[in-house]
């Protein structure tokens, strides 16, 4: 089970369980964010909101589609199927940020690393093997395992890659991957406050080149794509809003076209294990499989020959494990899907 809970402190969580407790009712209206695009010239339309929200709805009725997760304490169950906190929560997070961005201003506080600068070490290490070792044609087994003289070769070919990160907060992940010979970086995140506090940040810490944009992945502006999209704690703060199930339908169909063909995105969490999130993109496979057969039946054509958008390819095998019920589980789970 990775799956305990965001990390983030119990008093914490109460004193902005009160200081969001009125907004909740207001929130979950992202005009905001999406009224705040800092170079509106890059991206183009999208789809209508409320339609892919439809969408999504319908495509889970469908399906009967459930998110099996280890929920913990500080979610707060809704309606017995789903559970949700005021993380799943865009005023939660402006919340954070106003604060964390204070502390920035007045003691230079760079605020919280989400699940741990460890966790955040490991899984930019991790993923930098993945890449060359991805490149150089290897099968997941061999992740890590490549000697020094061709990774030294292939180093340098890291900058090709292009990467996001979805929910970048503070942007250190960021940091963490222009550090280990990454380039070309964007970090995204809904909450302005995270913005302003990953660009001052950046700057501060030497790297001006990181681009730093206010977009909600579940209606991006992003016109681009990329062969790197990294998401740490994000899919599981979506996951917690009381529409998460139908958010998280979104999450995949944003993200499906984000990242490059042949391209890889990397997901940690800490409410899902590894095998769920195999899973959980093995019914978004089934689900987009039938629903094109359909479509094709409907129209008397050939059948589709489309690839499932993901497979899976690797997960970090370093975390330190831990018995619970009779499970030996991780805190923290990081998967690598392929783009196909
Ligand atoms: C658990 S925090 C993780 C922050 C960062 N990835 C890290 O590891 O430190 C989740 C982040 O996702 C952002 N977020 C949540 N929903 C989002 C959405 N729909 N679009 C963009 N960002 C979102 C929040 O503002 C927050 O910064």
């Amino acid at each position: 089970m990775a799956g305990m809970k965001l990390t983030m402190e119990e008093s914490e969580v109460t004193l902005v369980r009160q200081a969001a407790a009125s907004e909740l009712m207001s929130d979950d209206d992202r005009s905001v964010a999406a009224d705040s695009w800092s170079i509106k010239s890059e991206y183009g339309s999208t789809l209508d909101e409320e339609q892919r929200h439809a969408d999504a709805a319908e495509a889970l009725s469908a399906a009967s589609y459930r998110v099996t997760s280890d929920y913990s304490s500080d979610k707060e169950d809704q309606d017995g199927d789903g559970v949700s906190s005021i993380l799943g929560f865009q005023s939660h997070w402006d919340a954070t940020y106003a604060d964390e961005l204070s502390n920035f201003r007045e003691h230079g506080h760079a605020g919280e690393i989400w699940f741990g600068s460890d966790v955040m070490e490991t899984v930019c290490s991790w993923t930098k093997n993945l890449c060359i070792d991805f490149a150089l044609g290897h099968s997941p087994n061999h992740v890590g395992n490549t000697s020094s003289d061709q990774v030294g070769l292939h180093e340098k070919d890291l900058s090709k890659w292009s990467v996001l990160d979805i929910g970048t907060g503070n942007g250190l992940l960021l940091q963490e991957l222009a550090r280990q010979g990454f380039y070309d970086l964007t970090g995204i995140d809904y909450s302005e406050g995270a913005i302003d506090l990953a660009r001052n940040l950046a700057d501060r810490d030497g790297f001006p080149d990181i681009r730093f944009l206010v977009d909600d992945i579940l209606e991006t502006k992003l016109q681009r794509k990329f062969l790197l999209v990294m998401d740490k704690g994000t899919l599981d703060a979506i996951g917690l809003h009381p529409d998460g199930p139908i958010k998280r339908i979104m999450y995949w169909d944003s993200v499906s076209k984000l990242v490059a063909p042949g391209g890889l995105l990397v997901i940690t969490s800490c409410n899902n294990t590894k095998d769920e999130l195999v899973e959980e993109v093995s019914t978004l496979n089934q689900r987009r499989n039938s629903s094109s057969q359909e479509l094709e039946m409907s129209q008397e054509l050939e059948p589709p020959r489309d690839l499932p958008p993901f497979r899976y390819l690797d997960h970090v095998r370093s975390y330190p494990t831990f018995m619970f019920g009779g499970s030996v589980g991780s805190r923290v789970a990081t998967v690598a899907f392929v783009k196909n």
